[in-house]
């Protein structure tokens, strides 16, 4: 079985975030969604989520092509998930372009073309959230 890991905020869930996680799922048999948690956002990314963990959590379990849902709670520990999970396939969207290539060390690293003119900091603007 082919696994695949894909790391994000996923917040007010849009079709950019399906097309992702549709095309995520495609490289493989069983796709991983690390998600950012409240506090990793916060102190670190300096991002405020319109849903919580839990809540956003609760939409990307409800997907169908995501099998399982683990937090990210620090930049450090994607190679440690990758061993863990004994993990095929890094995927994220091309605006991570290269930032990822050092765990190509450890499994495939691949980096998917967004989706144009949508990303949740849109959504946020132009609902004045
Ligand atoms: N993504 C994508 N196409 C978009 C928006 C997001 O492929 N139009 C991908 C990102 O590249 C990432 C994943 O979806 O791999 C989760 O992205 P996230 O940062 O949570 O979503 P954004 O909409 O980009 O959020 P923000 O505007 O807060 O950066």
């Amino acid at each position: 079985m082919k696994k695949v890991i894909t790391y994000g905020t996923f917040d007010l869930l849009h079709y950019g975030h399906i097309n992702l996680l549709q095309r995520a799922k495609a490289l493989g048999d069983y796709l991983i969604v690390a998600l950012s948690t409240d506090e990793f956002n916060s102190v670190e990314k300096n991002k405020y989520t319109y849903f919580t963990y839990e809540e956003r959590k609760r939409l990307l379990e409800a997907i169908r092509y995501v099998d399982l849902v683990i937090p990210e709670t620090c930049w450090e520990q994607k190679a440690s998930d990758v061993q863990e999970f004994k993990v095929d396939t890094f995927v994220i969207g091309d605006d991570w372009k290269g930032k990822f290539d050092f765990l190509k060390e450890y499994c495939e690293v691949v980096y998917l073309e967004r989706t144009p003119e949508i990303s949740t900091t849109k959504i946020k603007k132009d609902l004045k959230l």
